[in-house]
């Protein structure tokens, strides 16, 4: 079993080489999946990257938003996902055709649109933001300027509690997220009094008032980083953890487990669809590949471009 993860691994080494193949992961991959990529990052690292990085190919270890938003923002690079299944049941919550309808009913309001949407809804969007970006984007934008912000209802209403803003709010949510429960927190922390509660912002508003700091994946670790910090509760998806680890081996981690079912940890299903095993026949084959018809891609990627001028 060994033996043939090394050789998985040698054999996508090989044809990372040989077909210019960049692969860009997200931190709650699986772990053998982020070791095999060439960056690990947040939402916002992975956008930035893909705009910027030199390679022939991009191999996106994510989910489907991710990929075309490497996509959007490099059209002349072929951009595999090894699972064209992997989606988000946060960007599933918002359909195209009903913000198209909610833009409509409310002309007077501009749309900004967390990252994790589909392409025909960047397309509607007039600024994306992420979690490591979206209180200074929102706080950047006039004031008194009437906003509609989609899909995360948890996301929205933590920045318009930051921001003191009246954002009108998507009734959308991950589902993963939602998982999360004050409770469980609450008897984490009476065993743990020393460690801090870093959260990600997807969670309940009940959720995301526990915390000594809430932000996006790259944030949570930036914050694990402190040398002052020594236990730590992690209030995010459990793939976080083999970066925590990898950085801190000395430090204590602790996840929250969900209150339904017999999981012990909580975790996203569509992110652990990507393996070692499906990263090489996608290599092997060029395949699946991310397609995007030319007009959306142009419509959805100023609303890409505008974040990413912001967040420079
Ligand atoms: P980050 O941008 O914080 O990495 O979040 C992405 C995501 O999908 C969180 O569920
Ligand atoms: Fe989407 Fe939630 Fe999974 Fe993040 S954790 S990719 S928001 S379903």
């Amino acid at each position: 079993m060994v033996c043939a993860k090394k050789e998985l691994r040698e054999k996508i080494e090989r044809l990372k080489k040989e077909k210019r193949v960049v692969i860009l992961a997200h931190y709650y991959t699986n772990a053998e999946v982020q070791e095999v990529a060439d960056f690990v990052g947040d939402s916002l690292a992975l956008s930035q990257k893909a705009a910027s990085v030199d390679a022939d190919i991009i191999l996106f270890a994510g989910v489907r938003f991710m990929a075309e938003t490497a996509k959007v923002l490099s059209p002349e690079k072929r951009v595999l996902l090894p699972v064209v299944e992997a989606g988000c049941s946060l960007a599933d919550s918002c359909d195209a055709e009903r913000l198209r309808l909610m833009r409509e009913a409310n002309p007077d309001h501009i749309v900004v649109s967390y990252v994790n949407t589909s392409v025909e809804v960047k397309a509607l969007t007039d600024i994306c933001c992420t979690s490591s970006n979206a209180l200074d984007i929102v706080r950047a934008l006039p004031e008194g300027q009437k906003i509609l912000f989609v899909p995360d209802r948890n996301l929205g209403s933590y920045i318009n509690k930051c921001t003191g803003r009246n954002m009108k709010l998507w009734d959308g949510a991950c589902l993963v997220h939602e998982r999360f429960s004050a409770e469980k927190i609450a008897s984490l922390k009476a065993q743990h009094p020393k460690a801090v509660v870093l959260v990600h912002p997807e969670c309940r508003p009940e959720v995301v008032a526990m915390a000594d700091y809430a932000g996006s994946t790259a944030g949570i670790l930036a914050y694990c980083d402190r040398p002052e910090v020594e236990e730590v509760i992690v209030v995010t998806e459990s793939g976080i953890l083999h970066e925590m680890t990898t950085r801190h081996p000395g430090k204590k981690f602790y996840l929250v487990e969900p209150d339904e079912g017999t999981d012990k940890c909580i975790s996203c299903y569509d992110m652990k669809l990507i393996t070692l095993e499906n990263i090489l026949t996608t290599l092997e084959e060029e395949r699946p590949e991310i397609t995007i018809q030319e007009d959306v891609r142009q419509a959805a990627e100023g609303s890409i471009r505008r974040m990413l001028e912001m967040s420079k």
